[in-house]
This record gives structure tokens, sequence and C-alpha cells, in this order.
């Protein structure tokens, strides 16, 4: 087996005023706003139109539409396993070597010539600024891919038996034997790619379903994943309805795996399903999912105010507070808070909100009307509650776009409803600790919440970092100490967490991968 090298992670471009990258995406967001594409299916490599469209539109302007998706039936659904399992023939022949070139020639293919075109589908598309975009659609999925080259490298070469005179034992670590299921979400271009290829890598085929809010740019990738020379029916995309969908593949008794990312509810609903027809399958499915997250911030009263000012304004609205890890509760103690709700107030009074194609407003559009709807709807809530007040924000229009102003709400009880409940939009609420002592305001973090998916501790003193970690041992998969709780980086921090947050098995990890093989253990003597 061939050494893979250590990867480096892709650096970021700064697009700043009068740079010619400025330039070339000004230009790409310019053609995917000036053009109407038309989306088809791909099953066995073939491009496949159903007639059946959906409507991708600028979250920041509605009426504006970007392409039209055509909608797989059941028919294509049932192609594209059929292609999948025919496909799995041959692909899983290809020496790993050879299967690693072609994620690697595709990351190289997102790193330079289509760099632009897909940070300006992720911005126009998905409504995020150009930095929020470079540092996914560009360099998280190209270190996605080149990450997981290098750890499955090391899965293959190493074996770690122990061998006798006349005894011979070895591991092959083989792929599951059916089809990954691959279940994509909106707010990550680099999620989304990599939920299909990460199992590609180690020899599966896939199914991709991409959520409807996100078609645009895992269709761009779909197309330099053929480039790259991606045999037809490794992947095949067919975005399409969920329950439908569900319907048929989660009942194929060819399913071997599931690799998701989107809701807890949707997550437990296939995992149900999954469990009432486990007697079909051939073998035991491998589910993989990371679902929803209530991220905390919890201060010390040794913390850094500016510092933790920064990092609650950067870790609650960034991409509107629209990523799993996004910080959405906040825990401040009496003596800082003064300082904080000043910090907050001065910072986000300087924070622009608009469309991203003018790459000064740093908040853009929630993603849809649903979004829109349910995010309001927490806001609305608050301003009619008795037990928080609106301390920033609180204002939204959804007449061009689907606007809403960064958002903070003071709760005047630990277990407010948008203390405990995921938003998954540009909305902090803080709780003032007073009564409770530290250790008694970390319990009440710890069970404040279902999920487990990432946190952030803020303080000086060393002990009341250690407690924190003691005391919030399984609230958040990701732990962030003196940092906001977004932004892991692949090949530095491996990214999931545990409790209603998912399985845990890390995005680009050799743990992620390893779910993607079914190892066979061979003896032999001589
Ligand atoms: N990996 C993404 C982050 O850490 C979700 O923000």
């Amino acid at each position: 087996v061939i050494k893979v090298p250590f990867p480096q992670n892709e650096p970021q471009l700064s697009y700043a005023p009068g740079t010619p990258e400025r330039a070339r995406l000004k230009a790409a967001l310019e053609e995917i706003a000036g053009k109407q594409l038309e989306i088809p299916l791909v099953i066995g490599g073939k491009e496949v139109r159903t007639g059946n469209l959906g409507k991708v539109v600028m979250p920041h302007d509605h009426q504006h539409v970007l392409a039209e998706y055509h909608i797989a039936g059941e028919a294509e659904i049932k192609q594209a396993i059929a292609a999948a399992l025919e496909a799995r023939k041959r692909w899983q022949q290809l020496r790993w070597e050879e299967r690693a070139a072609i994620f690697l020639k595709a990351a190289d293919l997102l790193a330079g010539k289509y760099r632009h075109l897909m940070n300006a589908a992720s911005m126009q598309s998905t409504s995020k600024n150009a930095f929020q975009a470079e540092i996914d659609a560009a360099c998280e999925l190209i270190d996605f891919l080149r990450f997981n080259v290098y750890y499955a490298s090391k899965i293959y070469e190493e074996q770690p038996l122990h061998h006798s005179r006349g005894v011979w034992n070895f591991v092959q670590h083989r792929p599951l034997e059916g089809f990954v299921f691959a279940v994509t979400p909106f707010n990550f271009t680099a999620i989304a790619g990599n939920l299909p290829t990460a199992p590609a890598i180690m020899g599966n085929v896939a199914l991709w379903k991409p959520a409807s809010s996100c078609v645009y740019t895992p269709w761009l990738f779909m197309q330099i994943l053929r480039e790259a020379g991606l045999p037809d029916g490794v992947i095949n995309f067919i975005p399409g309805r969920g329950a439908q969908m569900g319907e048929i593949v989660l009942k194929d008794p060819n399913l071997a795996g599931i690799h998701f990312t989107g809701s807890t509810a949707v997550f437990q609903e296939m995992w149900k399903t999954v469990g009432e027809n486990i007697a079909r399958y051939k073998g035991y499915p491998r589910i993989v999912g990371e679902t929803g997250g209530k991220d905390f911030v919890f201060a010390h009263e040794s913390a850094d105010v500016p510092r933790l000012v920064t990092a609650l304004v950067r870790g609650a609205f960034e991409y509107q507070g629209q990523k799993c890890s996004a910080a959405s509760r906040a825990y401040i103690p009496a003596s800082l808070w003064g300082g904080v709700r000043k910090g907050l107030e001065e910072q986000l009074s300087r924070v622009k909100m608009g469309p991203p194609s003018d790459f000064t407003n740093l908040v853009n559009a929630v993603i849809d009307k649903g979004a829109f709807r349910d995010i309001t709807g927490y806001i609305d809530y608050a301003k009619k509650s008795e037990d928080a007040e609106i301390i920033i924000g609180g204002g939204y229009d959804d007449s061009k776009g689907y606007f809403i102003e960064p958002t903070v709400i003071l709760a005047k009880t630990p277990r407010f409803k948008t203390m405990v409940e995921e938003i998954f939009g540009p909305v902090l609420t803080i709780y003032v600790y007073d009564k409770e002592s530290y250790e008694e305001a970390l319990e009440l973090c710890d069970q404040s919440s279902a999920y487990g998916l990432t946190g952030a501790i803020f303080a000086r003193e060393r002990e009341a970092v250690s407690l924190a970690l003691a005391k919030l041992e399984n609230a958040a998969g990701n732990f962030y100490i003196n940092d906001k709780p977004t932004g892991a980086v692949v090949g530095q921090q491996p990214f999931g967490g545990s409790r209603a947050s998912g399985t845990n098995d890390k995005a680009g990890s050799p743990l992620n991968l390893m779910r993607w093989v079914t190892p066979r253990t061979v003896k032999e003597t001589f």
C-alpha cells in the first residue's frame, strides 16, 4: 500500500477588494444569477429528466429563480438502486489507490477550475457571504476529500496483528454489501459532498438525496466528480421527496448504510423504519447521522469579555445561525453581564444585513419560507412572554428575501423555550446566572438540552475550565475552550456530537470511514 502524506488544509482565499479572486468571484456571481439552470437527476451516469420540477431560488431575493431541478419519482428511485448495485460489481474490485485518484482529482478541480463558480453558487443559492462560502464549499469540501483519502490509506495499511510461525493473518477492509443512502443538508455544501463520497472512497456505491433547499451546489459537485472520472452509477444523484424516497430506499433489502445530516426528527423516523424492516436486509445497515444541536457558550467570571463577545457574535450569527454548531444559548455570570451586553450592542450595531453579492454584509437571508416562519415564530413568542426580553434585533422582513435581524433574547428563567429548543436561525438566548453557583449553572447547562453537539467554555482560570470539562462531559462532542463553537476544520477538530445530536462518528476521520467497511479476518496456516 502506498504511503499518503498527511494533507495540508486548503488555504482560504480572502476575496479582498481589488484582488483578482474578487473579480473572478464577482463574474461568477453574475453568471449564476444571469442564467437559469436545468438540473437533471444522474442515474447510472445518465442524465434523467422527469419533468416534475422543483425550483432553486435566491433566499435573499426569492422571486429570482436560479434553477429548476427534476424530482425523482418511484421509477427513478428504483432505477438508481439498480444502477448502484450494478456499478458496485466493478467499483469494489478497483484497487483503493485508483478510487483515491478520482477523489483527489475532484479536490484539485474544486480548488482550481471550479472554485469561484462553486462559491458563487453557494452564495446565490444558499445566501452565504463570500467568507462562509469559501470555508465551506471550497476549503472544507476539498479537505474532506484529501483527508479521507489519507485516513483511508491508514485503514488499508495498518495490520496490527500477531503472526507466529506457520500462521499468516490479515484483515481485508471490504465495502459493505449493498448501497449507502446519503441524505444531505442545506447548510454545508462540504457536508453534502462528504456524505456520499466518504463511503465511496471505501469502495461503496451510493444514492445521494440532496436537501430540496440545496440542490445547486451538490449538482455542481456531482459534475466535478464525473469530470474527475467517477464511474457511472457509483454515486447516483436523485433530488426528491424525502418521505417517498424513504418508503422505497429504506425498505430495500440491499440497504447497507445511511449517511445522514439533517433534523433529529427525520433521523429518528429513518431509524424507526430501519428497525421495523430489520429482517429484510442482508445485514444490519450502518446508521451514521449528525442531527440537531442547542449549542452553548458558557462563561466563568474569569472570562476575557472582549473575546467572549466576539465569539458570541460570530458563533451565533455567522451564516444566520444556520450551522448545527451555532451558539444558540449562553450562560453569563452576573458580574460580567454589563460588559457583555455593552459589547454585544456595540458589535451588532456595526453588523450589516443584505444580499451576499455586495461583500460587506455579514448577515444574509435565512434559507427559505419555512425557516423564516419557524424562526420568527420563536422571536414572536419571546416578544410576548413575560419571562424574556428582546434586547437586540427582533425585526424581520420577507418582502424581498428572508431577512431576520440578529436577535438577542434575555431569558429570565433558565429553561425558557428559546433557551432549550433548537431554532436554527440568528437568535441567541442568554441566561444571566446569579443565584446559582458556577457549578450549579454548569449542571443547568448540561441538563437543559437533549442535544450534545458543540459548546464552549470561556474562563481564564484553569480550575474553572477543568470543572466545565467534567460537568459537561457529554454535552458537546466538540468542546471549545475560549473559542466560538463553530468552524471545526477537517484534520484538526473531527466533528460530531452525541446524545440527540447524532451517532458521533466524526465526519472526516478514520472512525467515520470504518463505518463504511466490513472487515474480513483471514487466517492461513502452512
Ligand atoms: N463543521 C461545522 C462547524 O464546525 C458544522 O461549524
